[in-house]
């Protein structure tokens, strides 16, 4: 039996369609909505983020993360024997968007599937690939988080689709008999469900409800900042580790000031926070993922560092994975 579960590579996507503050307050202008990019930095330290083009779906943005990952791990599709996507903009119902990326990967056979827990989402997908590792269920999983949040905005409210953009992070999971994966700690709360959601579904061959994002700022900010720090203490409680023993937190890419609160509760010095929401905006399962692979490819977060990964969403749903690269 394996001991540990590893990150052996990271990868990442953005659609090329980069969309500043200053073009989506163009565009909103044109329907009668005020926004400006001062107002979108103030109160998310959001600059830009980036848009999918007309036919592109969460599964051709996870293949590019995936390829990455794959490459930077030294590995081929052939070697992976899991694949779990963290989504909530699959490209279809059904089926899952890993089986869809399986095939586009040009292999078959390892299960695949995906994770519903929208921006905590892929938190909860390495947790899985890592307890199905170290039970020996497999030995190399694909863990990717995609999403296409732009086909889920409602762009004539401000208060959302300002926040919200494209993209997918991908990372390689290896069995090993070093760490690794240290701890997690996964939760959910259903009564919160009316903060934060996409309140439609399909009936009959019709789309009911309204299937665009909605949600109550104030009190997804609130709650987001008290459970990412329980998360973090939980998880390093398990570890048996303490704050200081943290090199890098990775929390969700919601917004500047939930993660420096975040940081701060967690008496972190705000130069280990890595930050890439102010060039992705909330990119949901995707953001941890795309935040990690930055990290490592600016040579900012290396090999044998601990880090702390954190995600919180729709649900409500939160969690922590603290791990050694
Ligand atoms: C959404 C959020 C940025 C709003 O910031 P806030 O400081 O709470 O702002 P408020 O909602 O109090 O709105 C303040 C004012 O700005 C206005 N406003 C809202 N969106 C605006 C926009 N895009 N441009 C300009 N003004 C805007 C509001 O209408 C309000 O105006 P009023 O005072 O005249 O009523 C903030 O609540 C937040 O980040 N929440 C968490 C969201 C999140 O992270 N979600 C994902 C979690 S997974």
């Amino acid at each position: 039996m394996t001991s540990y579960s590893r990150i052996t590579g990271t990868g990442s996507y953005l659609p090329p369609r980069r969309v500043t503050n200053d073009d989506l307050a163009k565009q909103l202008a044109e329907r009668g909505i005020e926004t400006s990019d001062q107002w979108i930095i103030e109160r998310t330290g959001i600059r830009a983020r980036h848009f999918v083009d007309d036919g592109v779906n969460s599964s051709d943005l996870a293949l590019e993360a995936s390829r990455k990952a794959l490459e930077s791990a030294g590995r081929v599709a052939d070697d992976v024997d899991l694949i779990i996507v963290a989504t909530s903009t699959p490209d279809m119902v059904f089926p899952s968007s890993a089986a869809i990326l399986q095939h586009k990967l040009g292999v078959a056979g390892c299960p695949a599937f995906d994770v519903q827990a929208v921006c905590s989402g892929f938190v909860y997908a390495l947790t899985v690939a890592d307890a199905m590792i170290r039970t020996g269920t497999a030995r190399c999983a694909l863990v990717v988080g995609a999403e296409v949040f732009s086909r889920i905005l409602d762009f004539n409210d401000r208060t959302t689709c300002v926040l919200f953009g494209d993209g997918a992070g991908a990372v390689i999971l290896e069995a090993s008999d070093e760490p690794g994966i240290l701890a997690s700690d996964l939760h959910a709360d259903g009564k919160h469900v009316g903060i934060l959601c996409v309140p439609g579904h399909v009936s009959g061959g019709e789309v009911l409800g309204k299937p665009l994002l909605h949600m109550d700022g104030q009190a997804v900010f609130k709650l987001a900042v008290r459970v990412l720090e329980e998360a973090a203490r939980t998880t390093l409680a398990k570890a048996g580790r303490t704050e200081a023993d943290i090199d890098w937190l990775i929390p969700h890419q919601a917004n500047i000031r939930i993660m420096e609160g975040t940081a701060k509760k967690l008496k972190m010095s705000l130069d280990k926070l890595i930050v890439t929401v102010h060039e992705h905006g909330n990119t949901s399962a995707a953001s941890i993922p795309l935040a990690l692979d930055e990290a490592v490819r600016s040579g900012k977060v290396k090999k044998g560092d601990t880090v702390m990964l954190e995600g919180v969403g729709g649900g409500f749903t939160w969690g922590a994975v603290l791990l050694d690269l």
